[in-house]
């Protein structure tokens, strides 16, 4: 099979479509050569000193692994100098991070979950980073966080990295999703999927069971009758996988089909579920939309919602259409 990189690709797409402008281009090549260098990092382990807590809490009030800051500076240090970008934003960093004035500025904004899975990072299991793509609002001048906070339609670019057994790029512009593996030994990113698309019916969902107390009825539901399986209303039976990296989790269901699911719960009520709507659940479901699957809130369409916060909570529920749609319906009945 003939190899096509992801610089190939990425030109071929601009001939072809019309829809990777140079700078969306570098944007992706230097993001990608970012995730290398963490995938990098991520391999060496104990070796490369890596491991373990950084003793720091992000502005989640999460404690920071060591691996979390490194991937935050690996990104911001990548991204900084090709005057591609206007300014970033990223789960680690409690306000955006403007392009210092030392540099020429671009008209994209960057978001990202520098390290994706973290409590995965320190017993050797799949972790990622995930990425989304805007552009910065006509006639800015000062970026703000305001100009972050367009909806996900606006994405103009989402992808995610996955730290595994291989690693892995998968990637949109809004014309299908790619996967590229990472040659280690060549250091280049080879497309490896062309057109991943997410079987529409599955029997497999992803949740953290352990808070099925505090859910709410519909979730509460919707689960009880995937449990029940052949004996129940769905008649027939449904496996589970919970990886705990969101990044993994997706990236299994991209392959072979199933649904992902983080409600929200009654501890918290102002907080809306766990994972943050705009550089996970935004660039996972511009992802999964790509692929023919779907994603909501519960009660709609994530790419649709109007962000008023950086680091908003949104409950997410994605992956084969037809038990995202049904898991939906309850919560709007
Ligand atoms: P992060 O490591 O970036 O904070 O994200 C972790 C997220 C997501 O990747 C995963 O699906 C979920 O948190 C796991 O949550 P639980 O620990 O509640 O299972
Ligand atoms: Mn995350
Ligand atoms: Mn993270």
């Amino acid at each position: 099979m003939k190899r096509i990189s992801l610089t190939q690709h990425l030109i071929e797409e601009q001939r072809l479509h019309d829809s990777i402008p140079a700078e969306l281009r570098l944007l992706i090549e230097v993001v990608a050569r970012a995730c290398k260098t963490i995938s990098h990092s991520v391999g060496k382990g104990a070796l490369g000193d890596v491991l373990g807590t950084a003793h720091s809490e992000n502005v989640q009030g999460e404690i920071q692994k060591k691996l979390d800051i490194i991937s935050n500076e690996i990104l911001l240090e990548a991204n900084e100098w090709g005057g591609h970008l206007a300014a970033m934003a990223s789960e680690e960093m409690e306000t955006i991070h403007p392009i210092p004035n030392r540099y020429p500025k671009g008209e994209y904004m960057l978001l990202f979950d520098p390290l994706d899975g973290s409590s995965n990072i320190d017993v050797n299991v799949s972790i990622g980073t995930i990425f989304s793509v805007l552009k910065a609002p006509e006639g800015m001048a000062t970026p703000t966080e305001q100009d972050f906070l367009q909806p996900g339609t606006k994405q103009v670019a989402a992808g995610y990295a996955v730290y595994g057994p291989q690693t892995m790029l998968v990637l949109t512009t809004g014309n299908g999703v790619k996967c590229f593996t990472l040659d280690r030994e060549m250091g280049s990113w080879v497309m490896t999927q062309r057109d991943i698309k997410i079987p529409e019916e599955t029997s497999e969902y992803a949740i953290n069971a352990s808070n099925a107390r505090h859910w709410y009825p519909p979730m509460q539901q919707y689960f009880n009758e995937l449990q029940a399986g052949k004996t129940g209303v769905r008649g027939r039976d449904f496996n589970m996988r919970w990886i705990a990296s969101m990044v993994a989790d997706v990236h299994r269901i991209l392959n072979r089909g199933g649904i992902f699911m983080y409600p929200a719960d009654k501890r918290e009520p102002d907080k809306a579920g766990k994972l943050r709507l705009m550089y996970e659940a935004n660039p996972m479901a511009f992802i999964v939309e790509q692929a023919g699957g779907a994603a909501t809130d519960g009660k709609g369409r994530i790419l649709d919602i109007a962000p008023h916060t950086l680091h908003q909570r949104v409950p997410v529920f994605l992956g084969s259409r037809s038990e995202v749609e049904r898991v939906t319906a309850y919560h709007k009945a």
